[in-house]
Parts: C-alpha cells; structure tokens; sequence
C-alpha cells in the first residue's frame, strides 16, 4: 500500500519495512560492540511505541540481556500547571545496571529528558537512549540519543509502532503525513 487513511487524514509511505531492518541490523550492531563486555545490560522499553522496535532490535543482540517496559503517563493539569507525567511500571530494581532506554522516536526530547532523569536517579551504572527514529530539526534539549536507526525531516509519520490518535502502529513500513496543509 503506497497511501493509507486513518482517521481525518492522509498518509504515504515513506520508509520501508527494508530499510527499516537494514538500520536497526546497524544499530544493533554498534550496541553488541559497545555492550558485549558489561554485565547483563536491562533493554527498557517505552510503551506503546517502542513494541515493534524493541522486537526487531532484540532479534540481533547478541549478549546476555533483560527486558523490560514502563509506559509515560501524561495528565492535564487542574489549573495552569500543564502537563504532568508519570513513570509507570518499573518494578525492577536498577541500581548498578547498564539501561537501555527504548523511544519508537526522540522528537523535542522532552520524553527522554524526563524518564532519563527519573531513572537516574534510582542510581543505574549508566543510561543510553536507543530509538529507532531521530528528528533532528525538533530537537531542543542537551542530550541527542546516543543511538538512533534513522533520523527523518520534520513530517509527522505513523506505523511500525507510531501512531495518530491510536491508529497505524500495525503496519510494518513508515508513513508520512500527507496532508497537513489542509
Ligand atoms: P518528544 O518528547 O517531543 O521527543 O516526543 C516524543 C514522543 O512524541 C514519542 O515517543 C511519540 O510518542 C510522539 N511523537 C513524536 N513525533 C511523532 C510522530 O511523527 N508520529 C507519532 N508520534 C510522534
Ligand atoms: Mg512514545
């Protein structure tokens, strides 16, 4: 399928299934070779866009790891506070441990900013982010992810996991939005 429909909009491929496995064979190739010698390093996955990714990324570790996933809860504030989040679901203990923090995508980085500071502070040997998508452009924050498959420009992308309002993550290559100037 070259088009999609999900929801109110239109959306074409713009990565395939291909190119995706091809950057995350790469990827997961420099993390082997980075973690190889480190003690039984946590994959942590972000949910719900990172399910795919960490499935193809795993499939080619080839050391001795867990997994695990936390999901980011987002509430609107009652007054003028805006978003607050929380971390939820890490019941593993994280002290002395290599993690592996897995993003579907780094936008703003925002995300990544926040869980990396909340994990941190649980004492972790050290922290990496991996994701499978980069958008450079967007990107306000300090720390760029020491590991990404691919970056993208500044178009908003469904599938292999992403979604608008809950619909693409099913399929297996990338679509980008277009019609966002309707
Ligand atoms: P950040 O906090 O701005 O870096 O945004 C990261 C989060 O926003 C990701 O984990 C996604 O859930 C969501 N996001 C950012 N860009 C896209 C996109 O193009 N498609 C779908 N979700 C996106
Ligand atoms: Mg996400």
């Amino acid at each position: 399928m070259d088009t999609i429909r999900l929801h109110d909009k239109t959306f074409r491929r713009s990565i395939s299934c291909e190119q995706l496995q091809k950057a995350i064979a790469e990827v997961a190739a420099r993390i082997n070779s980075d973690y190889r010698e480190k003690r039984t390093p946590l994959f942590v996955g972000v949910l719900n866009g990172s399910f795919m990714f960490m499935g193809e990324l795993l499939r080619h570790i080839s050391f001795d790891c867990e997994v695990s996933f936390v999901k980011i809860a987002s509430y609107s504030g009652t007054a003028t506070t805006g978003r607050v989040r929380e971390l939820i679901g890490l019941s593993q203990d994280i002290r002395s441990r290599h993690v592996i923090l897995v993003e579907d995508i780094v936008d703003t980085g925002a995300s990544i900013e926040y869980m990396t500071g909340v994990l941190k502070k649980q004492g972790p040997a050290d922290i990496a982010v991996a994701t499978l998508l980069f958008k450079p452009e967007c990107y306000r924050k300090q720390m760029p992810p020491k590991y990404y498959a691919l970056s993208i420009p500044d178009k908003f992308i469904v599938g292999f996991g992403l979604d608008y309002d809950q619909l693409g993550r099913n399929y297996k290559d990338i679509y980008e939005i277009a019609d966002d100037h309707e």
